[in-house]
């Protein structure tokens, strides 16, 4: 068979690397051939912090995927974390150029244009600009407005701008590991796109991904994007303070904490007793398990915490009907749907990729797809099909904006 278009959807994280490389053939279907997780280098808190590390990491998977799929890593789709990452509203407004007022296609480039013009400060770099509505004459929710007749006509967008030498180094690093980056996504955008329905983001809903060092969300209502953010706090902050409840090493712990962990301590049964020689050997004595859970229980209500804060901020406190959606490793915690439907006060659920529309090369694969870890990859790979589809789909113009990025930065 002709061979399809070739890319690489690369979640580089700060505990593992995930890929998936994947193949677009030209009958519109998926085939993933290459999953690959390998354990991160030179991350922190879901940044680059040393980019030969992370470039070192970056390399020995795109050596692994060659094998595979030998052009997946010259279109790399790659997730950028943010702590510092905003979500800000832009308008554009133009009068309709026509004598009959019917609005073409240069007026819709023109308002586009108008929106795009936003300021943005010299330390910051736009991932995304998301067209969410046009308005003809006052009239609102418009979708697509070409050969409507109007006036006035004007463009919502959502800008998601992130601390600009965060895209760089993410860039540098995938760059010299001899791979080429066509495209950047605010890692839960892209979760979201694997995990979340139409239906639960028209209600109301915000996705929360829990990582090893950090926890991003982005809140949906009326099927758009309203909000992100992101709070450097995630499953490593819950792993130390397992290590230093119960002085063990960081490795029992993590261990401790993913094998008999519970965000619910009340739910674990007060003789349950974990034997700390079967984690650690050095170790001895045993801990009851509820005390691991209080700690746990602790760190996961100070994530949510953060949650709800950023809720009460835009004012969706308790006030989505679709509830939280949890992905990242940290979302596989026991207990963790009730802690949240706790401290968020909203309906809660674990997010699984959707993974049905993809073809797997090999058995197993899909099933370890089929994980809340993997939200962020596979939503870069709805997100990488989709690009050499249709550049202006759901993902509204983060590649062209980027594009526009890496010319100015990257000559
Ligand atoms: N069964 C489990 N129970 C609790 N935590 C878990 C479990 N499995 C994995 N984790 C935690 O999930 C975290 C890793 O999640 P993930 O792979 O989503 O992070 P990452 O993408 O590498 O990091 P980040 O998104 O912060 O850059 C680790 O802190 C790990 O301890
Ligand atoms: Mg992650």
């Amino acid at each position: 068979m002709k061979k399809g278009r070739e890319f690489l959807a690369l979640d580089v994280g700060s505990a593992r690397i995930k890929a998936l490389a994947c193949e677009a053939r030209r009958d519109g279907t998926l085939h993933v051939s290459s999953l690959f997780v390998m354990p991160s280098r030179g991350m922190r808190r879901g940044m680059v912090d040393d980019v030969a590390e992370v470039a070192g990491a970056v390399n020995q998977a795109l050596v692994e995927i060659r094998k595979e799929s030998p052009n997946a890593h010259k279109a790399i789709f790659v997730n950028i974390a943010s702590a510092y990452v905003k979500a800000q509203t832009s308008r554009g407004i133009v009068a309709v150029s026509r004598a009959d007022f019917q609005i073409h296609h240069d007026d819709i480039m023109r308002v586009e244009a108008a929106a795009q013009a936003m300021s943005i400060p010299p330390n910051r770099a736009v991932v995304h600009l998301i067209n969410q509505e046009y308005i003809v004459d006052g009239i609102t929710g418009i979708k697509d407005p070409l050969g409507m007749v109007g006036n006035r006509l004007e463009l919502v967008s959502m800008i998601v701008d992130v601390f600009e030498p965060a895209v760089k180094s993410l860039t540098k690093a995938v760059e010299t590991a001899g791979g080429e980056v066509e495209g950047m996504i605010f890692g839960p955008l892209a979760s979201a796109r694997s995990v979340l329905t139409k239906n639960q983001k028209d209600l109301g809903v915000v996705l929360v991904d829990i990582g090893h060092e950090a926890t991003s969300i982005a809140v949906y209502e009326d099927g758009k994007l309203v909000h992100v953010a992101a709070f450097p706090v995630g499953g490593a902050n819950v792993t130390n303070d397992v290590a230093v409840g119960l002085r063990v090493s960081p490795e029992a712990a993590e261990t401790i904490k993913c094998s008999y962990g519970s965000a619910m301590a009340k739910d674990v049964p007060a003789r349950d007793m974990i034997e700390l020689s079967r984690v650690d050997a050095r170790a001895k004595g045993a801990v009851p398990r509820r005390f691991v859970a209080e700690i746990i229980e602790a760190r996961y209500a100070e994530i949510f915490e953060f949650v709800e804060a950023e809720l009460k901020r835009i004012g969706k406190a308790g006030r989505l009907p679709a509830g939280a959606v949890l992905t990242g490793g940290g979302a596989k915690i026991a207990g963790v749907i009730d802690r949240a439907r706790e401290e968020l006060r909203l309906p809660a659920q674990v997010g699984i990729p959707d993974v049905s529309r993809l073809e797997f090369a090999r058995e197993g694969m899909m099933e370890k797809a089929e994980d809340p870890e993997f939200a962020c990859v596979t939503g870069l790979v709805a997100w990488g099909k989709e690009h050499g589809e249709e550049p202006e789909g759901q993902g509204g113009k983060a590649l062209g904006a980027f594009r526009k990025l890496i010319d100015y930065f990257m000559p």
